[in-house]
């Protein structure tokens, strides 16, 4: 699945842009900076297929990839803290919510939590809002070159004790490094298997 191709399709400011649900699609949230346009460059194996950047607030619409004809990848805003106008982070975060909660054919959503900090408050409200709306997400760590390992096995703990909040958590967690490739193969297995159920 990952061996293929995998292109830009298109950045979508409203819902009403969206390209049609005619497959299966996941897509990576999680606040601003946290990696997600990383971590989908990573699983495709692409070194800037989604704009990544030291500045919060990169990405300001929501890119649709097509992964191989099978399923649309979806590059979420991140949400929290970002490095825009308010009115115009205003403007994001609600297509962001109304997309999360609305997206009919959206399988499952990732929500990728810095391995530095764990779960803060919005990301319980994210979380909060995807048990809302019945979508099935799975929490994912980033970043986890930037900690040990003991302190890596104890935020995983932590993290997943926060999970049993959220009904539709999946239990397990993937703790993952675009910068060395640990975990990235568990996130592409992962992936796989949905389309394959
Ligand atoms: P927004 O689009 O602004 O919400 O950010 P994002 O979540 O897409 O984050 P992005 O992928 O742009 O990464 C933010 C910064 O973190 C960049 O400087 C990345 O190089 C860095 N980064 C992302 N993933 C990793 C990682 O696994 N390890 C390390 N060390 N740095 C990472
Ligand atoms: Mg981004």
């Amino acid at each position: 699945l990952f061996a293929g191709r995998c292109d830009f399709v298109k950045g979508v400011v409203a819902m009403d842009g969206l390209p049609a649900a005619d497959r299966m699609e996941i897509c990576f949230a999680g606040r601003s900076n946290v990696g997600k346009s990383s971590l989908i460059n990573a699983l495709t194996g692409r070194k800037a297929l989604a704009r990544a950047s030291n500045t919060p607030g990169r990405t300001q619409e929501i890119n649709f990839f097509d992964l191989s004809g099978a399923l649309w990848l979806v590059d979420l805003p991140g949400y929290g803290y970002a490095e825009a106008p308010v009115e115009v982070v205003a403007r994001w975060q609600a297509l962001l919510k109304t997309y999360l909660a609305g997206r009919a054919t959206l399988r499952r959503a990732y929500v990728l939590i810095d391995a530095r900090h764990g779960v803060k408050p919005v990301d319980h409200e994210i979380m909060t809002l995807l048990d809302g709306a019945a979508v099935s997400f799975q929490a994912v760590l980033t970043k986890s070159d930037k900690i040990g390992a003991a302190a890596l096995a104890k935020v995983v703990e932590r993290v997943g004790e926060d999970l049993k909040r959220h009904p539709t958590a999946f239990p397990a967690l993937i703790a993952t490094s675009s910068e060395t490739g640990a975990g990235i193969p568990t996130l592409r297995a992962a992936v796989a298997r949905l389309l394959a159920e």
